[in-house]
This record gives C-alpha cells, sequence and structure tokens, in this order.
C-alpha cells in the first residue's frame, strides 16, 4: 500500500521542477495523477514514462491562468479517473525588476497565474472533491509569503495571496472533510530557482552561493518539497489543516 493508495491526485505544474518530483512521488506512492501544465510542457512524455514504469498518469495541457482551458482540463482528468481527492496547486512563475518599473501588464500577468490560477483549479475541483466525501489540497506559497526580497514585489504579493488562499478555504471546507494547507519553500535548484537567482544577481540582490549557504545552508532540491507535499497530501496529515509548512532549512527561522 503506498501512502496515496486509492487517491486521485491533480497537479498542477506537474511537468516540471518540484511539480515533477510530485508527480513522480505522489504516482509511486499509488496515486492515479492528472498532470495540468503548459501545451509545449513535458507533460505527455512525463505521463508515458509513469504509465510503462507501473504507475497511472495522465496529461492534460492547459493555462492555469485561463479558465475555460482549466475547466476542461479538470473535467477531462475527472472523467478519467474519477473525482479529484488531492489537489497540488503548484503552477506558479517568477518576476524580478524594481517596483517603479513594474508595469501593469506584468502585475496582471503574475497575478494571473500565481493567484488566479489557484482560484480557478480549486474552484473546479471542490465540487467533485465535497461529493466524493473530501480531499486534500496543498498550495505552494513560498518563503516569499513572508520574507521581502528586494525587486520581488509583485512576486512576494502574489506568494502572500496564495499563502491566504490555502488557509482561508481550509476555514471554510473544513466541515466537508476538505484539508487545505500551503507548503513554502526556499531557493529550489529547478528552472525557476535558477532563474530567479540569475535576475536578482543582475539587479544587484546579493543571492550569492555563500549568502545562500548562511540563509538556508544551500539550494533546497525538487524532492524535498514533494515529499513535504506528499505529507500534507496524505492521511498522514490528518489533523494538519490551515497550516503552512517552510521547507526552507531554517531560512525564515533566523
Ligand atoms: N524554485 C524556487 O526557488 C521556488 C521557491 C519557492 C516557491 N516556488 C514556487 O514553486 C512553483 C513552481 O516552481 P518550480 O521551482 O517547480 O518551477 P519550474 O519553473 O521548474 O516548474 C514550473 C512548472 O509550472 C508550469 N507552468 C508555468 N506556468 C504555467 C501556467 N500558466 N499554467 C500551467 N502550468 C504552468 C511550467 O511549465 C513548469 O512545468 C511556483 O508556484 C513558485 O512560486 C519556487
Amino acid at each position: 500500500m503506498g501512502r496515496l493508495t486509492g487517491k486521485v491526485a491533480l497537479i498542477t505544474g506537474g511537468a516540471g521542477g518540484c511539480g515533477l518530483a510530485a508527480t513522480e512521488l505522489f504516482a509511486k506512492e499509488g496515486a492515479k495523477v492528472a498532470i495540468i501544465d503548459l501545451p509545449g510542457s513535458q507533460g505527455e512524455l512525463v505521463a508515458k514514462r509513469i504509465n510503462a514504469s507501473g504507475g497511472l498518469a495522465c496529461f492534460f495541457p492547459a493555462d492555469v491562468s485561463v479558465a475555460d482551458q482549466i475547466q476542461r482540463a479538470v473535467r477531462h482528468a475527472e472523467e478519467c479517473f474519477g473525482p479529484i481527492t488531492v489537489l497540488l496547486n503548484h503552477a506558479g512563475t517568477i518576476a524580478v525588476g524594481p517596483f517603479l518599473e513594474t508595469t501593469e501588464a506584468e502585475w496582471d500577468r503574475l497575478m494571473s497565474i500565481n493567484v488566479k490560477g489557484m482560484f480557478l483549479t480549486t474552484q473546479a475541483v471542490l465540487p467533485g472533491m465535497i461529493a466524493a466525501g473530501g480531499g486534500s489540497i496543498v498550495c505552494t506559497s513560498s518563503i516569499s509569503a513572508v520574507v521581502g526580497t528586494p525587486m520581488e514585489v509583485l512576486y512576494c504579493t502574489t506568494k502572500g495571496a496564495c499563502h491566504m488562499f490555502a488557509r482561508s478555504i481550509a476555514v471554510e471546507y473544513r466541515d466537508k472533510n476538505i484539508r487545505s494547507n500551503a507548503v513554502c519553500p526556499g531557493f529550489i535548484a529547478t528552472a525557476h530557482g535558477h532563474r530567479e537567482i540569475d535576475l536578482l544577481r543582475s539587479h544587484g540582490v546579493d543571492v550569492s552561493n555563500e549568502s545562500i549557504s548562511a540563509m538556508q545552508g544551500g539550494l533546497c532540491e525538487p524532492e524535498e518539497v514533494a515529499a513535504a507535499a506528499l505529507f500534507l497530501a496524505s492521511d498522514d496529515a490528518s489533523f494538519v489543516n490551515g497550516a503552512h509548512l517552510f521547507v526552507d532549512n531554517g531560512y525564515t527561522a533566523i
């Protein structure tokens, strides 16, 4: 028996970075996994690889910030696997730059992907999850929800919203047997993490290897975030609801 046997997991951003690590881990732990990611992503290949190694996964291409795409993808996932009982709201991206140079279009774009994406996906998944008798929602927040970084006003604002989205869903749906928590990583060794570090350095922010070591001991691995998400997704966390689980090796504790 895996820790997610009998569950149907939907993972947004499930074809890359920590989302991919979670897709592989959740499938290994017995979940049927619906991968939502951009049409140009590796989603199809990832699903093929998992199915070839004895797991069960299917790719549903969609941009999480576009309502009709996400609604269609969730409907197809439910038709394929049944109601979603684990949702990992992971898809997200980064913007780095001086606040005064941030354009309205950039603001709208990042809010749409990082925040509206969670809203649209959760709204599409919840009715089925409620009808199925409950489930677990995990939202990827960040240390950036509670720690400001220069050049990241917009990104930090989106993650602050993810932080409270996870908590307030927990309060509203507890009596439907639904748990909702956030996983909050520090800097991770993924495309997103490396791009963020490069952009911060290009804007003169000190994120040298030495300062990252001082803040969090080194870069977090995507599998370490996936393991924390698995705990929150699984019945091991049956009384954990509305929590913010920091995966940052003490970054926010110092
Ligand atoms: N990498 C870090 O250092 C770090 C730290 C804290 C939090 N996070 C959070 O983790 C999440 C992603 O990070 P990662 O490091 O796994 O990134 P990644 O860039 O390696 O992977 C993100 C995945 O999401 C997909 N994606 C992006 N935009 C999408 C959209 N509009 N619709 C559907 N899919 C989309 C990408 O195609 C990719 O497969 C974000 O929510 C980010 O804020 C990352």
